[in-house]
């Protein structure tokens, strides 16, 4: 995530600090647990010694302890641990090398326009874009040096993106590029063509990687046509001006985290895409429950303020305003909010949004191993405080070669109850099920997905503190999520799942489907780590984190093919290096070894950035790391001097610049082992 205030601009630094998603929505009256922890907690006499004999007890009674990680091998870690930093760099292990790669503004199409402070929008559509997020490395033809390389841009930096705009004038934002409470064309052309989704071919040279000439190289941006599929396709829920049958829309926001399919595509998570709209009318649910901006300038953008008043831009105003659903955007907002498939081999197919992912601010989505004959299986975080943990089953079963994203179009789609025993059930949202009829205000399926969240809160699922990725240990199935924080959460919302109240340093749940199978509705559930300080951290079997491995606010997670599972932190701009949160340095990445729950530190990132994003190639000899927003901790009165805390990654006065790390190791070894 990127950690954005609701209404933007926001202070560079806020005191909400941990505020990345949009502003809490989730009013429904759902219990917490408050009900049933003490039960849970005086069965395993976890009241005994306060905070961290509480946490101690709980992370130690769950899976480990029913013999789910029985069994040890070969030590999976094989890297000296880094020291946290405060440096203005990327720092690896001792015998592993980064080199500096795909920088925002790097050209991949078109006439590869060179990057400089003053590219206009056009240029910018033919430029990796802002903001680097989800990523995977595709093969061509298995090659561990020739890829596609797909990359996530979750938003912008718009002080950095307009940088010559900017030199020497009085921030905020919107003192800036608000003119006369109007935005300039070319100004938003470019932010949103500084959004989506980067295709580009990337080989393994003999001075390194480079990013090459290739037909197949494209941006995906917010006004790039696409295609709605699945149940709410062609239904009332998403007529627009642009599309009156509801078949198509326009561009794909706030692309985070993302998910690689059996059938080796990828799919864009639209994560907080609702501050990007504008409704100061009564709301309906569809708006309301996403946290829509009432404020006539919107939450963070302000699009449809463009002054030429084009269509693609004015979309972003979703008020009623003309006769019906064709002749306006009320139901724009109702575009967004889901996954979104892209081929990436394919440039002339058009993304899809596949609707039975469900709608809300997705992370990213996380497969379990298809098997020929069973159905597909995925799961996807809602990172909202509060929000929920989420599981498609497909109707139809996986054929490798046949099967394709249409499988996605059919199926269930599940919302997750952690229950106090350790267990859990997967709560249908669909027709009929737990609670989901007309008389309850869901007239059929599509009404339920484009209401995701208002179903799920019907269904009772457990609200959980700012669910972000995922990943599937490829030895086991068990299925872990990374809870990034939630400050909010008060002692009387306590549950097992979300165990601290003012949670700010996260904690990362798994969990096991029942007998082995992914489809199964009930799974074992446990905490695999409770992060933080030596104090009051814990991995699951009850060692607390020390100087090789403290971190907090837990957000990319990734297995690797071996089974080691990478941690990327996202301490937001505000807390990073100050208070209770100095301790833990800049961002970071961590490997562990589920099996053992040993954690060590394998890089840190430059000042203001969040690491996001990581995969290797193939053989596992090359790892790309994302390295987003360097300097957003720059204050607004330091940028209005002309400084910025980074100049990463090109030094000397240079704007801070998102980018990606390529590490690889000295001896050509596999990273990490
Ligand atoms: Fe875009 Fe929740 O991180
Ligand atoms: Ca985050
Ligand atoms: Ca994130």
């Amino acid at each position: 995530m990127r950690d954005y205030e609701n209404d933007y601009p926001a202070p560079i630094q806020s005191p909400d600090w941990e505020h990345g998603d949009e502003r809490p929505s989730n009013t429904s009256g759902n219990p917490s647990f408050y009900d049933v922890i003490e039960a849970r907690a005086s069965r395993r006499g976890f009241l005994m010694g306060g905070l961290a004999a509480a946490i101690s007890g709980m992370v130690g009674a769950g899976l480990a302890s029913r013999g789910a990680l029985a069994g040890t091998g070969a030590p999976l870690l094989g890297f000296t641990p880094v020291p946290v930093s405060k440096a203005d760099a990327v720092v690896v292990p001792e015998g592993y090398h980064a080199q500096v790669f795909a920088r925002w503004g790097d050209a991949i199409s078109g006439d590869m326009p060179a990057f400089h402070g003053a590219n206009t929008g056009a240029e910018q559509g033919h430029q990796i874009g802002q903001n680097h997020d989800g990523q995977h490395f595709f093969a061509i033809e298995g090659s561990s040096g020739d890829g596609l390389y797909v990359l996530n841009h979750e938003c912008i930096e718009p002080r950095f993106l307009h940088a010559e705009g900017y030199k020497g004038k009085p921030l905020s934002s919107r003192d800036v590029l608000w003119h006369d409470g109007a935005r300039d064309d070319d100004e938003v052309l470019k932010e949103m063509n500084a959004h989506g989704v980067s295709v580009f071919r990337v080989q393994r040279q003999a001075q390194g990687w480079a990013i090459v000439s290739d037909l197949r190289n494209r941006r995906i941006t917010a006004l790039t046509p696409m295609e709605i599929a699945g149940p709410v396709r062609g239904t009332a829920h998403v007529v627009t001006k642009y599309s009156p049958r509801g078949t198509a829309t326009r561009g794909t926001l706030n692309n985070c985290a993302h998910g690689v399919t059996p059938w080796n595509t990828y799919l864009a998570a639209e994560e907080n895409w609702a501050g990007y709209f504008s409704n100061p009318d009564a709301q309906p649910r569809e708006h309301a429950r996403y946290g829509l901006s009432s404020k006539p300038e919107g939450g963070r953008y302000g699009w449809h303020l463009a002054r030429g008043g084009a269509d693609e831009f004015v979309r972003f105003d979703a008020r009623a305003k003309g006769a019906d659903a064709t002749q306006d955007y009320r139901n724009e907002p109702n575009c967004f909010g889901w996954m979104v498939e892209i081929d990436p081999f394919d440039p002339d197919k058009p993304p899809v949004k596949r609707t039975h992912l469900g709608r809300f601010a997705h992370e990213g989505v996380v497969f379990q191993k298809a098997e020929p004959g069973k159905p597909v299986v995925c799961y996807s975080g809602d990172d909202a405080r509060f929000e929920y943990i989420y599981k498609f089953v497909s109707r139809d079963v996986y054929q490798p070669g046949e099967s394709d994203g249409s499988i996605l179009d059919h199926g269930t789609l599940y919302a997750a109850r952690f229950d106090p025993d350790g267990r859990g059930e997967w709560l249908a949202l669909a027709p009929g099920h737990n609670g989901l009829t007309p008389d309850a205000g869901f007239a059929d399926l599509a009404d339920i997905l484009v209401n995701t969240r208002a179903a799920a809160d019907v269904a009772g699922a457990t609200k959980m503190d700012r669910p972000e990725w995922g990943a599937v240990d490829p030895a086991t199935g068990e299925v872990y999520f990374t809870l990034t924080n939630n400050t909010r959460r008060t002692e009387a919302q306590v549950d097992p799942a979300n165990p601290r109240s003012k949670n700010q340093f996260g904690h990362i749940i798994r969990w096991r489907e029942a007998r082995g199978d992914a489809a199964s509705t009930t799974f074992d559930w446990d905490l695999f780590v409770i992060a933080g300080d030596p104090a009051t951290s814990r991995t699951f079997d009850g060692v607390a984190l020390d100087e090789d491995n403290i971190f907090c606010c837990p957000d990319g997670l990734w297995f690797d093919p071996d089974g080691r599972l990478w941690i990327q932190t996202d301490i937001g701009e505000s807390a990073q290096n100050t208070g209770d949160f100095a301790q833990f340095g800049n961002n970071q990445m961590l490997a562990a070894d589920p099996r053992t729950g040993e954690i060590r530190r394998f890089l840190t990132g430059p000042l203001g950035q969040e690491i996001t994003g990581v995969c290797t190639t193939p053989d596992q000899r090359t790892m790309f790391v994302g390295i987003q927003h360097p300097g957003a901790t720059t204050t607004p009165e330091d940028h209005a001097g002309g400084r910025s805390v980074s100049h990463w990654p090109d030094g000397g006065d240079a704007v801070p610049r998102s980018a990606l790390v390529v590490i690889t190791r000295e001896d050509g070894g596999k990273i990490g082992a």
